[in-house]
């Protein structure tokens, strides 16, 4: 059984075997109406719990689209209204969620739910996001890269803004796929220690420069969050603010990027703030084929999890 916890416990044989497969799934689907159904029917038969504790557009539009596509069925489930959010156990919720269901996909706050959730489960388990992480997007990112640009090792990534659970699962993927990754924000925001520790072990360490024009120099790609992420305070909004306001990904930022450079965010994001709608509308800009890809990365994920 295949839990899909993180980028960097996963197999980089089995992440490239997915991309793969999730770039010629997209292929096989060109053109044709978003409800119909696949040639193949993998999950036929199947039952997927989502379970999200925290809001939701693509990841959630996206596995239920995904998992119809390939003739399975849902349950969408809000964590609040879940006995979950009442104070059952997550083994216990795990347990019993896997007499019913063939594959969760669970949304959480902290990664201890996550770990709960899988170490529990008799089924495969998802990580549709945490305070930590968010694995299922990086995958959408690197088929992104790729189906523009070729093949993302040896190319030049660099995160502007805060460094949160988006820019953990990069690291971690600068270290799975072999891409150069460069961090600039402030100092108050960097990564944890952990995750530049795990693509330093992997021979692709994260280079730290303060300095944002410095940093895009020569990028293949541009990548910036929210300033304020789901698990921040909104009391953090205005301190946010003026800590990154020098980091905006704008046209003069992008400027020093290399011509044919990328723009990508995970959405949804706040125009206009963490980048300009100039960029996010621009030439550099693919961050609508990001949100299209979760589609088909999660899909491929979903098949490696179950072997079908
Ligand atoms: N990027 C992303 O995970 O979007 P949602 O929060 O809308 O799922």
């Amino acid at each position: 059984m295949n839990h899909f916890l993180d980028i960097h416990k996963t197999d980089p044989a089995d992440l490239r075997a997915m991309i793969d497969a999730a770039r010629g799934m997209k292929d096989a689907r060109d053109g044709k109406p978003k409800g119909t159904r696949d040639a193949e029917q993998p999950l036929a038969g199947h039952m997927v719990a989502l379970i999200f504790e925290k809001p939701s557009t693509r990841t959630r539009v996206s596995f239920d689209v995904g998992v119809r596509q390939m003739g399975g069925e849902t349950l969408v489930l809000s964590g609040a209204d879940m006995q979950l959010g009442h104070g059952e156990t997550i083994a216990d919720t795990a347990r019993v969620l896997s007499r019913y269901v063939d594959l969760i996909m669970i949304r959480t706050f902290e990664e201890q739910t996550l770990l709960e959730m899988a170490e529990h489960a008799t089924v495969p388990v998802i990580n549709g996001l945490t305070n930590r992480t968010h694995p299922c997007q990086i995958m959408a990112d690197v088929m992104t890269y790729e189906e523009h640009h070729g093949p993302i090792a040896g190319k030049k990534v660099v995160w502007s803004g805060d460094g949160n659970n988006v820019f953990a699962s990069f690291a971690h993927a600068a270290g799975q796929f072999g891409f150069d990754l460069t961090f600039t924000g402030p100092e108050t925001l960097d990564p944890e220690r952990a995750v530049l520790d795990f693509a330093a072990a992997k021979g692709h360490p994260v280079t730290i420069e303060r300095n944002p024009q410095k940093a895009v120099e020569g990028a293949d790609l541009v990548v910036t969050d929210t300033w304020v992420s789901m698990h921040d305070p909104q009391s953090a909004r205005e301190r946010r603010h003026n800590q990154l306001r020098g980091y905006q990904v704008n046209d003069d930022l992008m400027s020093h990027a290399r011509p044919d450079a990328l723009f990508m965010h995970c959405l949804p994001a706040h125009r206009d703030d963490e980048a300009t709608s100039a960029v996010m509308d621009g030439p550099h800009s693919v961050i609508f084929d990001e949100a299209e890809n979760r589609l088909h990365a999660q899909k491929a994920i979903m098949r490696w999890c179950l072997g079908v």
